[in-house]
């Protein structure tokens, strides 16, 4: 059973919200996400009635109101008719932005049937982007794969650490991550990458994972494209050196966020792998299937990966889950901010207060994206506000925070 306090040891500040004028929350609500479901329109078929109701969705963000979800049959649709009970009839940019954002991906799968018997069932309203991602990233595909062949075949001493560096900047396929890799295939161009990583315990995380042998590891997972790719790698890594035994990816149980990973995204993602015809990426997919076979790749998916929940408010039943784990690796923007209950914390609040209801060690992978970040020295905060006004939300920035198990 687990034992860990339930919430963070720290008073609850306010979360954020899209009335808050000028942040980028507001321009999330207002702008990017009426954008998002332009885009699902652009890039599907679907009829006039749905695409009709995609656009009038757009229209209601800016500063209209809730609506209800109607019963399209989806497994969650009881969970979230009680999270609407706190909201109901209250603008999109007067609740809590990760209420607004969560329940935005979710309405997009009722407007577009996602869920209901017909021909549009089970269609990923974001499969073009998720396609695209995958196929424009194949050359680092075949480099990365490289690299990791020969780092299982002649160990080397960072081939963790770099791993964990691909991991964290995966969603992000600039060819920076390779300037180095053309002449010396030894190390990609760390010097440029470390100084965008604000918090850096990687050598903690290698150290729990080489120091003693470790029995499971399990990946909160983010984005599908380059950065499952990454995350596969990694996976890889630590199953074929036996540094682990099992590992286990907790998926979304539908499509959100546009390109976070399901269970069906995994699968896609090792067939074209196996398709292309480069010998270290067709290895390296032959491995990942043999995990899966073997049953020390696990793949799950849980419905609370889509809620709108804080982290502390995830089910016993899942929560005993991830107590099984010797590490938790948490992916991404979206799963950190649920970490911190999407609220406004000090940049310089102690995570390990914030996230002490976790069963098992953790360490986020996180690119910045949103203004919710805690666990920074004041020091490198003036420095990165300095050089960089928009630090928090571009993207450009990353952690890499280890918080060791509550004691
Ligand atoms: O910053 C825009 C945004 O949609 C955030 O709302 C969200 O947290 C993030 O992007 C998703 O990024 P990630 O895929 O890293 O979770
Ligand atoms: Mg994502």
């Amino acid at each position: 059973m687990v034992h860990s306090s339930p919430r963070p040891k720290l008073p609850l500040p306010p979360p954020l919200v899209g009335s808050e004028v000028g942040s980028f929350t507001e321009f999330t609500v207002t702008q990017r996400i009426p954008a998002i479901a332009r885009k699902v329109v652009v890039e599907n078929n679907f009829s006039p009635e749905i695409n009709t109701n995609l656009e009038s969705l757009a229209i209601e963000l800016e500063t209209g109101y809730l609506p209800i979800l109607k019963n399209d049959t989806g497994k969650d649709f009881l969970d979230w008719n009680t999270y609407l009970e706190s909201y109901k009839n209250q603008r999109w940019i007067d609740v809590p932005w990760f209420f607004a954002e969560t329940y935005f991906y979710r309405l997009i799968l009722e407007i577009t049937h996602y869920f209901r018997p017909g021909i549009w069932q089970s269609i990923d309203p974001f499969q073009l982007q998720k396609s695209q991602g995958l196929e424009a990233s194949l050359d680092s595909t075949i480099l990365l794969c490289t690299q990791v062949n020969q780092w299982l075949d002649e160990p080397q001493s960072d081939a963790l650490t770099n791993l964990l560096y691909f991991a964290l900047w995966g969603n992000r396929v600039d060819l920076s991550l390779w300037s180095a890799f053309e002449s010396d295939r030894s190390s990609f161009d760390i010097q440029k990458q470390l100084a965008h990583v604000l918090v850096n315990n990687a050598s903690q995380v290698s150290e729990l994972l080489t120091n003693s042998p470790v029995n499971r590891v399990d990946f909160v997972v983010d984005n599908s494209g380059f950065e499952l790719v990454c995350d596969l790698c990694l996976v890889d890594f630590l199953l074929s050196s036996h540094l682990v035994n099992q590992v286990h990816l907790h998926l979304k149980p539908h499509p959100t966020f546009v390109s976070d990973a399901m269970i069906k995204d995994v699968h896609d993602t090792t067939s074209f792998l196996t398709a292309t015809s480069h010998q270290p990426v067709t290895s390296f997919a032959h491995r990942l299937k043999e995990h899966i076979a073997s049953g020390r790749l696990v793949l799950s998916e849980d419905y609370f990966w889509t809620s709108p929940l804080a982290f502390w408010q995830i089910p016993d039943t899942l929560k005993n889950e991830l107590a099984k784990a010797n590490l938790l690796i948490v992916k991404g923007d979206a799963n950190y901010r649920r970490l911190l209950g999407d609220r406004h914390w000090h940049l310089t609040d102690s995570i390990a207060d914030i996230v002490c209801y976790l069963p098992t060690p953790m360490v986020a992978l996180r690119t910045l994206k949103s203004e919710v970040t805690v666990g920074l020295q004041s020091e490198v905060v003036e420095k990165v506000a300095k050089s960089d006004p928009d630090w928090l939300t571009n993207g450009q920035w990353g952690v890499i925070q280890f918080v060791a198990e509550d004691i």
